[in-house]
């Protein structure tokens, strides 16, 4: 099975850090099973020259397909520019910047419309979990941004993010069924389901042998190529 090994910068990076992590990036072997993307801020998207091994993704586009439309930029360029998978709906984008499910959902299917993969991430806040309604939240989330063709879930608990905490893996793997079982209600049992929160070098392993998860995204960890590196080595 592919098991997705998918680096989110973030806002972090600058050209000569990124373009030296890439020239690393060239000097390793990745095995086939393994599909590694990295998705950098958007002016790097046309720098970067990445190793044919790694597909390249962006952190988010526009729920519009062109216009009047100031510093949003659109699924149809970020496909010229070579990106193959695009992140919609990252939690920092929905809480931060008022982000909604139908917002997400309209970006999830500009992405389809140009031939590109959704990574589409949900993940319920701390509040949510400690009252035991993840499954319920999830649920709700996911249904309002389903888009109508085959994208990547990825489950991020908002709580998790950035904290150095994680979902005890038996909490991963029982809300990675769960979330099996929606899409496969709705006719998407072979989505990929990836993690994200807080995996290191130190958790990849653990996380990514867990049946239920295809994969990994990742934050902080990922902009240390030696980090990054063991992540990948940990999904074989
Ligand atoms: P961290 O790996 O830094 O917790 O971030 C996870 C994330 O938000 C990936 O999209």
């Amino acid at each position: 099975m592919t098991k997705y090994i998918i680096a989110n910068w973030k806002m972090n990076m600058g050209k000569q850090e990124a373009i030296a992590f890439v020239t690393a990036l060239g000097g390793i072997s990745i095995p086939q099973e393994i599909m590694g993307v990295l998705c950098p801020s958007f002016p790097l998207l046309g720098a970067l020259h990445l190793p044919p091994t790694i597909a390249l993704g962006a952190q988010n586009c526009s729920s519009f397909g062109s216009g009047p439309y100031t510093g949003e930029v659109s699924a149809s360029l970020l496909q010229e520019m070579g990106c193959a998978y695009v992140i919609v709906g990252h939690s920092e984008r929905r809480t931060l910047l008022g982000e909604t499910s139908l917002m997400v959902k309209e970006k999830a299917c500009q992405v389809l419309d140009h031939g590109m993969t959704p990574i589409l991430c949900i993940g319920e806040p701390l509040d949510i979990y400690d009252q035991g309604r993840t499954d319920v939240y999830l649920k709700e989330q996911l249904e309002e941004s389903l888009p109508d063709r085959d994208f990547i879930l990825a489950y991020e608990p908002v709580w998790s993010i950035g904290t150095g905490h994680t979902p005890r893996l038996e909490e991963i793997e029982a809300v990675h069924k769960f979330l099996h079982n929606v899409l496969k209600e709705k006719g998407f049992a072979h989505t990929p389901i990836l993690y994200g929160g807080s995996v290191t070098g130190k958790n990849a392993r653990e996380i990514l042998v867990l049946p239920s998860v295809s994969g990994v995204l990742v934050g902080g960890a990922s902009v240390s190529f030696d980090m990054f590196l063991t992540i990948i080595e940990s999904a074989t």
